[in-house]
């Protein structure tokens, strides 16, 4: 019955909840609704084989053959010895009386007749990430049977190597994800795989390594930090609480856009204005997420009802803007060629991407910019901004890091002022132009080779990513058959993830002190040392590693070394941080917080 009651909520409690909480962080009053991660779960399945049971629940099944076939469920494939554990065998006989049911499994979650362990999984959804934890700290693999599927979640390096980089070929994002983002995302990087990502992953990785690409990010990036900081001194001011995850998602929105576009979208100001491209975007990205645990979207679309009515809507403003911003911008390029003023030409990501469109065998027509673009916001917008408000809240609630920080930064900022003859202004933190002042030349010392000397807050960051990795489980489809090292056998069409939220987690990967936050752990004699991508997979690892990585933490030690620096944070008093159980690890309620300027 659960599962009724938990899956159909109507449309509109569906929308109004996401947005609630994705544009304010308001906690969700309608507590029906689940927050479901997309990629992990099949709810959808669940319904019919359970309701099935409870009506009918006198009937005996012999179904372990057909089970196992069902589920890809080889248990030939099982060994003991290794570090793992098959989480719900399958017992050799099976009565839906549910109060005669005989579990084999004592490890594991309870598993049940056709829906597997989907009811332990069901029950702890909340808290899922921790569920799985547990689960990994014991065992290395853990194998959860789900109705007509199985997932392997993987948290040991060898096993993560093998899937993300040896045998890379076999291990997907697969179809059926690349059919429920295709609205949104088209065939750009994030959703396509083969032929088709390849040549854009090669495309891509040359543009992202252009000194003019980092140069302009550098500068939008030292623009919005600073236009956050005025924010941040103005709340402090008037005593004024604020909601940092909100303000940064808006900070994260402006900057990609004006990378990738080249164009000023203005969410980022004190009163959160409301900018319709803004909104499309969240909407269609809550809409499309919905796909995964609404079993009627097709139906919906073919009627045009509902949330898919909503979405159409959304997608036609986004392509209406981003398609009017590409006829812009080519018009601009064919005049800068027109007039020889090549050197007035903007370096945003859509610039770029027109200029190798000239060349007709890239076969990039308007669709596949948009899909470039489109992709690239997706990727960097929402992952960069819930890392840096995971980093103020890891740095506010250990005083030491923060003391540590800081007096990073003041030295650097003597450093750097020294290094480029510059005097440092006086100012008073009472008084809010020469603090602005102040901040402003702080920010001017900040550029990408500068930020590259504070190893510190390089490890404040990658330790909160460790932690609160921003993608917290990410699971692949599996092609053909394979055995994983440790020995664990996966089913084609099963799914297997890796889970970084776990593997931050394990002591078996980080020592005993595993689970405590300590930048330190990074640093030798006081430089920051990278860990294996396989043992450290916030990013990802292996041939699909994250192509903004760099500049991920360009924006992200820009902004953190400005706020660090100048202010201090406090939580709202009885303020509840939580994760929010969705494809990205952001706080369920946001983070909020009263601010001090520093001097
Ligand atoms: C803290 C910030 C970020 C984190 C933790 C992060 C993490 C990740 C992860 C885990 C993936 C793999 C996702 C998958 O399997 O589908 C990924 C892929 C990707 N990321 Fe990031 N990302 C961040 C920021 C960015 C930024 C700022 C950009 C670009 C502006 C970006 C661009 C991409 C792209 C294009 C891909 C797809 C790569 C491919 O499929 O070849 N990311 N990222």
């Amino acid at each position: 019955m659960i599962c009724y009651t938990r899956f159909h909520p109507t449309d509109e409690e569906l929308i109004m909840y996401y947005l609630r909480n994705q544009t304010t962080s308001k906690p969700c009053p309608v507590s029906i609704i689940p927050e479901v991660d997309i990629y992990k779960f099949d709810p959808w399945q669940l319904p019919g084989p359970i309701s099935q049971l409870l009506n009918d629940n006198n009937t005996t099944f012999n179904l372990t053959h057909d089970f196992n076939n069902i589920m890809g469920n080889n248990n030939a494939g099982h060994d003991h010895n290794v570090d793992r554990l098959q989480l719900g065998e399958m017992p050799h006989q099976y009565n839906t009386d549910f109060g005669k049911w005989n579990q084999k499994n004592t490890k594991g979650p309870k598993t049940w007749p056709l829906v597997g362990a989907a009811i332990e999984q069901l029950v702890n959804f909340d808290r899922m990430h921790d569920w799985l934890v547990k689960y990994l700290s014991k065992f290395k693999t853990v194998v959860v049977p789900m109705p007509f599927t199985t997932y392997t979640y993987i948290a040991d390096p060898a096993n993560v190597e093998h899937v993300l980089k040896t045998n890379f070929a076999n291990y997907p994002k697969g179809e059926t994800y690349h059919s429920y983002m295709e609205v949104l995302l088209g065939d750009g990087i994030f959703n396509v795989d083969g032929e088709l990502w390849r040549k854009q992953r090669k495309t891509a990785s040359f543009e992202f390594a252009s000194k003019n690409l980092r140069d302009f990010s550098t500068k939008v990036f030292r623009e919005y930090s600073l236009k956050l900081c005025g924010i941040l001194s103005q709340a402090s001011r008037q005593n004024r609480e604020v909601d940092m995850q909100e303000l940064l998602m808006r900070m994260t929105l402006d900057s990609i856009c004006k990378v990738g576009f080249g164009v000023e979208i203005g969410t980022l100001a004190a009163d959160l204005p409301e900018n319709q491209f803004a909104q499309a975007f969240d909407t269609a990205n809550i809409i499309v997420t919905i796909r995964f645990i609404d079993p009627l979207w097709r139906i919906k679309r073919f009627l045009n009802l509902g949330s898919e009515a909503l979405l159409e809507k959304s997608i036609k403003m986004i392509d209406d803007f981003t398609y009017s911003v590409i006829r812009k911008r080519k018009a601009e390029v064919a005049e800068f060629h027109e007039t020889s003023r090549d050197n007035k030409i903007k370096h945003d990501i859509l610039t770029r991407f027109i200029e190798l469109s000239e060349d007709p065998e890239s076969n990039l027509n308007d669709k596949s910019l948009r899909d470039v673009i489109l992709n690239f916001v997706i990727a960097g917008r929402d992952t960069t901004a819930t890392t840096l408000t995971w980093a103020v809240y890891m740095v506010m609630t250990h005083p030491h890091v923060a003391e540590k920080l800081y007096s990073e930064l003041k030295t650097f900022e003597e450093d750097r002022a020294k290094a480029e003859a510059v005097s440092l202004l006086q100012y008073d933190t009472d008084d809010i132009e020469s603090f602005n002042q102040r901040t402003n030349q702080f920010a001017g010392l900040l550029n990408y080779d500068s930020l590259g000397k504070l190893h510190y807050l390089h490890a404040v960051i990658t330790e909160t990513l460790r932690l609160y990795p921003a993608v917290p489980q990410d699971p692949k489809g599996i092609l053909e058959d394979d055995v994983l090292p440790d020995g664990t056998k996966v089913k084609a069409g099963g799914m297997v993830t890796y889970v970084p939220y776990s593997m931050g987690r394990m002591e078996y990967n980080w020592g005993p002190d595993a689970a405590s936050f300590k930048p330190e752990r990074w640093l030798k004699e006081g430089f920051f040392q990278n860990a294996s991508p396989f043992k450290f997979t916030a990013f990802q690892a292996g041939p699909r590693i994250c192509l903004g990585k760099d500049s991920a933490y360009l924006q992200m030690k820009m902004a953190l070394a400005i706020l660090c620096r100048f202010f201090k944070f406090s939580l709202v008093p009885n303020h509840l941080v939580q994760y929010r159980m969705m494809t990205i690890l952001s706080m369920a309620h946001g983070l909020k917080l009263t601010i001090e300027r520093r001097s």
